[in-house]
C-alpha cells in the first residue's frame, strides 16, 4: 500500500513545486531577447528597435517597474509597444514614470483588451483550452490618459492610423490598428501602396489575428509587429505554447518567422515578430517554460 500513496503525494509535491516556482520566480524573472532581423534595404546602418509589450503592470510591480526604466540604457533609436499596458485604475502614471526615459526616444504604441479594460478574475486554466472573451462587461480603465501621455511625450499612437517618424535620420511609415482580438481593428482605413519614398514600413498590432496580418502582407510590410499572446504563459519543455490566445498558430506564439499573404501578391514574405510580453493578468500571475520578456530588435541590410 505505502507505494500506491507515495505516487500521488509525489505528483501532488512536483506539481506545488512547479506551481511555485511558476507564480514566485520565473513570472518575475524578465530578460531581454536580441533578434537580427534583415530587413533593411542594401547598404543601411543598422537600426536597434525595442520591442515592448503586454505590460500588464500595477502600482505595487516595483521590480517590473525598475527593470522597465534600466532598458533604456540599451540606448535604442525606437521603441514600439504592442499594447495591454495597463492592469490597475490607477496604473497610467506608474507606466509613464517606468517608461519614462524611454518616453524620450522616438515611439509609436497601440492599445490593447486590457488597456480598455480593468481585468477580472477568471479560471486561468480556460487559458489553455480557449481563447479568453472579450471582457467587455469589465470596468472601464483610463486608457485615454495614457494616450494622452503618449501623445505629450510625442509617441505616434496608431490606433487604426498611419503615421510617419524621422528615427535616425531615417523616414519610417507606420500603419497599426485597434485591437483585432476585440475586434476593433479597422484596416481598410490605413490599407493601400506603401509610402516607396519611406526607408522602412512597418505594421503594428496587439493582438496577432491573421485576416490583419494577411492583409499587412498583401500591402508588402517587410517587417510587422505583435504582442497580445504572452508567447503562450504556461508552455511544456522541448514542445512549446499550448495556445496564441487568437488564431496564430502556436508555432509563432512569440519571435521571429516569415509571414506570407494567402492573397496573390508580389511581394516578399513579411518578417513577423510577436513579443512574449513581460506582464500577466493580477489574477493569473504565472508563467511557466516562458518569462517575461522585451526584445532588441536590430534591423540589418536584407541579404
Ligand atoms: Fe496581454
Amino acid at each position: 500500500m505505502r507505494p500506491l500513496s507515495a505516487i500521488p503525494l509525489a505528483v501532488l509535491a512536483a506539481g506545488a513545486a512547479g506551481v511555485g516556482y511558476a507564480a514566485g520566480y520565473e513570472v518575475r524573472s524578465f530578460r531581454l531577447r536580441r533578434v537580427e532581423v534583415p530587413v533593411l534595404p542594401a547598404g543601411a546602418r543598422p537600426l536597434r528597435v525595442l520591442h515592448i509589450s503586454d505590460l500588464h503592470l500595477t502600482p505595487g510591480q516595483r521590480k517590473k517597474q525598475d527593470w522597465l526604466r534600466r532598458l533604456d540604457s540599451l540606448d535604442p533609436d525606437l521603441v514600439v509597444s504592442t499594447g495591454d499596458h495597463l492592469a490597475h485604475q490607477r496604473a497610467v502614471p506608474v507606466v509613464l514614470d517606468a517608461l519614462g526615459p524611454l518616453l524620450d526616444r522616438p515611439g509609436v504604441y497601440v492599445f490593447g483588451s486590457n488597456d480598455y479594460y480593468a481585468p477580472m478574475l477568471k479560471n486561468p486554466a480556460r487559458y489553455l483550452w480557449r481563447n479568453s472573451d472579450a471582457p467587455l462587461s469589465a470596468e472601464p480603465l483610463p486608457w485615454s490618459d495614457l494616450r494622452d501621455g503618449f501623445n505629450a511625450a510625442g509617441w505616434l499612437d496608431l490606433t487604426n492610423t498611419r503615421g510617419r517618424l524621422k528615427v535616425d535620420d531615417r523616414e519610417i511609415e507606420f500603419a497599426g490598428v485597434d485591437d483585432p482580438h476585440l475586434g476593433r481593428d479597422r484596416y481598410d482605413q490605413v490599407a493601400g501602396v506603401l509610402d516607396a519614398a519611406a526607408d522602412l514600413n512597418v505594421g503594428v498590432l496587439h493582438a496577432p489575428y491573421r485576416r490583419v496580418l494577411d492583409r499587412m502582407a498583401q500591402d508588402g510590410f517587410p517587417l510587422i509587429l505583435a504582442g497580445h499572446t504572452h508567447g503562450g504563459q504556461l508552455c511544456v519543455p522541448f514542445y512549446g505554447p499550448l495556445v496564441t490566445n487568437c488564431d496564430l498558430d502556436r508555432k509563432r506564439a512569440k519571435g521571429l518567422s516569415r509571414y506570407s499573404s494567402p492573397f496573390a501578391d508580389d511581394h516578399e514574405p513579411s518578417w513577423l515578430h510577436v513579443s512574449a510580453g513581460c506582464g500577466t493578468s493580477p489574477y493569473a500571475p504565472v508563467r511557466f517554460a516562458c518569462p517575461p520578456e522585451a526584445t532588441l530588435l536590430t534591423l540589418v541590410e536584407a541579404g
